[in-house]
């Protein structure tokens, strides 16, 4: 029988904090372990905002909210229906005790002159941001803080982007919630991996 490592094992998505806030610094630690993620051909692709003021969460969610609105107004969904999912939406980012945003540049990143190329070298930032975002929760998790990745910014980088005033070339594309665990918080057990299914050998 496989176990899974202590320290990824540790690292669950935990939506509850306490209103504990977190220090900067230890925000800061957990963007330099992002930052020691792998990334092709030894580029950094990914830069970090910490948002950890009240007024940056509140822009950050509104941002996001207007454009989310906007799809689900486009998908036909009932209007009370789009207020809850919004506002529950909302209410989850301003709660967080700090955000972590992660964004993806073209910075160190090849260029083609074709676009399937191009695409498969952004797929590559793409993958990295992935790594990098493991890493920033697994350390998390190390330092007895919960987080938990909210997928909204890669639905509207740009809105999200200028809810913050971020230069232009910084693109959000994962966000991360971070605080101290709720100890009330319940989370589903973690499943068992179904090896036979999610593996082939050849
Ligand atoms: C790309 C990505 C986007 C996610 N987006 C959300 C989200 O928007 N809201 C949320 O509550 N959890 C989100 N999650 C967390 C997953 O729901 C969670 O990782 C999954 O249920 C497994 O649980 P675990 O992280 O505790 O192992 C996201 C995870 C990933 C990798």
């Amino acid at each position: 029988m496989t176990t899974i490592p202590a320290f990824i094992d540790a690292r669950r998505s935990i939506r509850s904090f306490t209103n504990e806030p977190v220090a900067l610094d230890a925000l800061d630690a957990l963007v330099v372990a992002a930052c020691s993620a792998p990334a092709p051909h030894h580029s950094r692709p990914w830069r970090f905002v910490v948002v950890h003021t009240d007024d940056a969460k509140q822009r950050l969610a509104a941002g996001m909210g207007a454009c989310w609105r906007a799809d689900l107004g486009a998908d036909g969904v009932d209007p009370s229906r789009i207020d809850e999912l919004v506002s529950r939406s909302h209410e989850k980012i301003i709660e967080a005790p700090a955000l972590v945003l992660g964004c993806l540049t073209w910075d160190g990143l090849d260029r083609y002159p074709d676009a399937d190329r191009q695409r498969a070298e952004w797929g590559m930032a793409l993958l990295s941001l992935g790594a990098a975002v493991e890493n920033l929760m697994l350390a998390a998790a190390a330092s007895d803080l919960a987080s938990c990745w909210v997928a909204a910014p890669i639905f509207c980088p740009e809105a999200a982007r200028d809810a913050l005033g971020l230069a232009e070339h910084w693109l959000p594309h994962a966000l991360v919630m971070v605080g101290y665990p709720d100890p009330d918080y319940v989370g589903r057990p973690r499943p068992p991996v179904p090896l036979e299914d999610l593996r082939a050998t050849r």
